[in-house]
């Protein structure tokens, strides 16, 4: 499975290319670049804390819970996710990448490490306990490449699979956007859950449209 904003946006997260995904009149592609953290690491903080406030009191909803039923289900399963608020976990899922990183992790711009850190809000700057630099939100920004951990993962799982279905996302941010027809030229049967037609709904094999929440539990009970 492939999951985007669209899943979480039933448990109230907005999406990212919705009205109600600005924050302050900045599209996420002007906030979410190493350029713009260089230039302005307080006004970057200060969405993710935002971002941060908003997540922390939401909860997965039944898509989520239906992922990490089928999960439970399936020998072989893997989700690969571009969602940072970590509702999958929440939800029970474990085998999955979260490509595009977690909102509730902080990296050390100098010394690299990785922490934990579900502070609401985090302290604007804040800095390495170890070494005293910049931290960061451990996120993957526009411009920057997925953890080369990640990508093989996704390539392996995405090359192997039967059947790939690809859940509330827009289809535009890569290189997920391009995991549908990675699979389908691998030979996988490719579904697609969304509101809308996206990009990719003309190279699947089928595209229903819906809410993530009220179609993805009907795979645990198929008629
Ligand atoms: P988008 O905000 O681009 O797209 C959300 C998609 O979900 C749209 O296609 C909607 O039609 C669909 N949608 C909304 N509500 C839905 C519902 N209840 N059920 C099913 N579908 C629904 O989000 P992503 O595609 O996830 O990156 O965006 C990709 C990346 O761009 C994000 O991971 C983020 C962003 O910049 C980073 O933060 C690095
Ligand atoms: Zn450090």
């Amino acid at each position: 499975m492939l999951t985007g904003a669209g899943i979480s946006a039933d448990s109230g997260v907005p999406t990212f290319r919705g009205a109600e995904g600005l924050w302050k009149n900045f599209r996420a592609e002007d906030l979410a670049t190493p350029a713009a953290f260089e230039r302005d690491p307080r006004l970057v903080w200060e969405w993710y804390n935002w971002r941060r406030e908003l997540i922390a009191t939401k909860q997965p909803n039944d898509a989520h819970k239906a992922i990490a039923e089928l999960e439970r289900r399936s020998p072989d399963f893997w989700l690969i996710t571009q969602n940072v608020d970590g509702l999958h976990r929440d939800a029970g899922s474990q085998k999955l990448s979260e490509i595009h990183g977690n909102i509730w992790k902080v990296r050390c711009t100098g010394c690299r490490a990785v922490e934990n850190n579900r502070d609401v809000p985090i302290s604007i700057l804040p800095s390495c306990p170890r070494c005293g630099s910049l931290l960061r939100p451990h996120i993957v920004w526009f411009g920057e490449s997925l953890f080369a951990e990640d990508l093989d993962c996704c390539s392996k799982a995405l090359k192997r699979c039967d059947i790939l279905l690809v859940i509330g996302t827009s289809g535009v941010v890569y290189p997920a956007a391009g995991f549908a027809s990675v699979a389908k030229e691998a030979g996988a049967f490719v579904g697609e859950i969304n509101l809308d037609p996206t990009p990719q709904s003309a190279l699947i094999d089928v595209s229903l449209q819906g809410r993530a929440k009220d179609l993805v539990p009907l795979l645990l009970d198929p008629i």
